[in-house]
C-alpha cells in the first residue's frame, strides 16, 4: 500500500457482471479529501461503478485501486463506508436502530473487538446525524423506507470511514432529513473525508459535493466542476461548449453524443 496514493484510482477500468462489462475503459483519479458526485441516467452504470469500488462488481479489466490497495486488498474495511442504493433494512433477524449501526462500528474495530465506550457515542452521534435519535432502540423493522435509508447512512457514518461511497443516499429522503444529511456530509468532507456520492438530486448536496463525474453508457462522459455538469446531465444533452470555454478535463470529445437538440 502506497501512503500517498489517491483515495481513488482507475485505470482504462472495465466492471461488470460475468464477463460483461458495464462499464468500460474508466479512467479517473480522486484524490483524499475530495467530494465527487456520480451523476448520469438510469442504468448508465453508476451503481456498477460503486459497486467495482467494493469488490461487488467484477474488475474485468484495467486497475481500480482504493485507498491506495487493488480491490478487495483493502485490510482495513472499515476506512471505507458504503450506502448501497435501493437498499432497506431487512432480514429475519430483528434488529434494532442501534444494533445495526453498531454494525458499521464494528467493520471498523475488527469483529473481535468490543465496542467501548467512545464506540457507543460514535454510534448514537451517527444515528443522532440522521435524526433518528429517539429511535435508537426501535427495531429497524418498524421504521419506514426513508427512515431506514437514513439508519444504513448512520450505519456507514459510524465508522468514521475515510472514504465514503454512498449510492443514492437522499431517494426517498424527506427534504428535512436531505438537508440534514447535507450537514452531515459536510462536517465529514471537513474532517478530511473523501466522498464519493452517487445521485440524480444534486440540488441538496450541491454546498457539499464539488467535482462532478457523469456516466453515460457505461463510460465517463464529464469530469469537472459540479456545476457545469448540470446541464449535461438535466436535459440529457452534451454541450459543454454552450459554455463558451473548452470543455471540462476529463471530458472526451469521442464519446456518443445527443444531438438531437432542437433548441440550439
Ligand atoms: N447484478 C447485475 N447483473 C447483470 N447486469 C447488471 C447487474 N446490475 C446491473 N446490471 C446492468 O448494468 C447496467 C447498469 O446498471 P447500474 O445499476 O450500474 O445503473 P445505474 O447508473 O446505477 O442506474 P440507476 O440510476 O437506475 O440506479 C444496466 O444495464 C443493468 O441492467
Ligand atoms: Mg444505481
Amino acid at each position: 500500500m502506497t501512503p500517498d496514493a489517491p483515495a481513488l484510482r482507475l485505470r482504462d477500468a472495465s466492471i461488470g457482471y460475468g464477463d460483461v462489462a458495464v462499464v468500460r475503459g474508466v479512467d479517473l483519479t480522486v484524490t483524499h479529501g475530495e467530494a465527487v458526485a456520480v451523476l448520469g441516467s438510469n442504468g448508465s452504470g453508476k451503481t456498477t461503478l460503486a459497486r467495482g469500488l467494493l469488490g461487488l462488481a467484477a474488475v474485468l479489466d484495467g486497475e481500480v485501486t482504493v485507498l491506495g490497495a487493488p480491490v478487495g486488498r483493502l485490510r482495513e474495511r472499515g476506512r471505507v463506508g458504503y450506502v448501497p442504493q435501493r437498499h432497506t433494512v431487512s432480514g429475519a433477524v430483528p434488529a434494532t436502530v442501534r444494533e445495526v449501526v453498531s454494525v458499521g462500528r464494528l467493520a471498523r474495530l475488527g469483529l473481535l473487538r468490543r465496542l467501548r465506550p467512545a464506540d457507543r457515542a460514535a454510534v448514537a452521534d451517527a444515528v443522532a446525524a440522521v435524526g433518528l435519535a429517539d429511535r435508537l432502540g426501535d427495531p429497524v423493522a418498524s421504521l419506514s423506507g426513508g427512515q431506514q435509508r437514513r439508519v444504513l447512512v448512520a450505519r456507514a457514518l459510524a465508522a468514521e470511514p475515510e472514504l465514503l461511497i454512498m449510492d443514492e443516499p437522499t431517494a426517498g429522503v424527506d427534504a428535512a432529513s436531505q438537508d440534514a444529511l447535507a450537514a452531515v456530509l459536510a462536517g465529514v468532507s471537513a474532517a478530511g473525508a473523501t466522498l464519493l456520492v452517487v445521485t440524480h438530486e444534486t440540488a441538496p448536496l450541491a454546498g457539499v459535493l464539488t467535482r462532478a463525474v457523469v456516466v453515460d453508457h457505461g463510460r465517463i462522459s464529464y469530469d469537472g466542476p459540479l456545476a457545469g455538469a448540470q446541464s449535461d446531465v438535466d436535459g440529457g444533452h452534451h454541450h459543454p461548449e454552450d459554455a463558451g470555454r473548452p470543455p471540462a478535463k476529463g471530458y472526451r470529445l469521442d464519446q456518443p453524443r445527443v444531438t438531437s437538440d432542437g433548441g440550439r
